[in-house]
């Protein structure tokens, strides 16, 4: 067993665990965390996304090790602070989805995207773009499109001084340190 110290959803977390335990199993069955989800745990679903240092990156493909020193969030995370409240409600307004399995991963690439310019629309093929490596089998993703192009377009409306803190937000992200999962460029089904 390997000793880790790291944060997870702003809780210092130490614990001990075998080198091969990656970190979505780790977040599930170590910590209860389970909204992170497991579908291929081979990197192609993106059910299991969670941030790391910033950074989105696949729960399956990442070991519990390497993210030792690190900063985790993970949807239930996300969720408390209210960061995603506006892309939950967005879904939740369109229908965009059903079972539910995909979408903690997509909110929280959809957040990875709408952070990357904020106050700006990106258009819908960006938007296929960024959550391509995202599966979704229930809703035939335009649904889920239309909820990130709507919250998108809230954001940039929003007055200057909520994108200002918004700018501020994306800015004293961390830059990726650590190796990355590598998305999967597979278009979808
Ligand atoms: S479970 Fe990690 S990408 Fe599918
Ligand atoms: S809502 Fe069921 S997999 Fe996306």
């Amino acid at each position: 067993m390997t000793p880790i110290r790291l944060t997870v959803n702003g809780e210092t977390i130490e614990a001990a665990v075998l080198p091969r335990t990656h970190l979505a199993d780790f977040l599930r069955d170590g910590l209860g965390l389970t909204g992170t989800h497991l579908g291929c745990e081979h990197g192609v679903c993106g059910a299991c996304t969670v941030r790391l240092d910033g950074v989105i990156v696949r729960g399956c493909l990442v070991l519990a090790v390497q993210a030792d020193g690190g900063t985790v969030e993970t949807i239930e995370g996300v969720s408390d602070t209210g960061e995603i409240a506006d892309l939950q409600a967005g879904f939740a307004a369109v229908n965009a989805l059903q079972c539910g399995y995909c979408t903690p991963g997509m909110l929280l690439t959809a957040q990875d995207l709408l952070l990357r310019a904020p106050g700006t629309v990106p258009d819908r093929a960006a938007i296929r773009e960024h959550l391509s490596g995202n599966y979704c089998r229930c809703t035939g993703y335009q649904s889920i499109v239309d909820a990130v192009e709507a919250v998108a377009s809230a954001r940039a409306a929003r007055p200057q001084t909520s994108q200002s803190q918004t700018s501020q937000s994306q800015a004293s992200r961390p830059q990726a340190s650590r190796p990355q999962a590598s998305r999967p460029q597979a278009s979808q089904p």
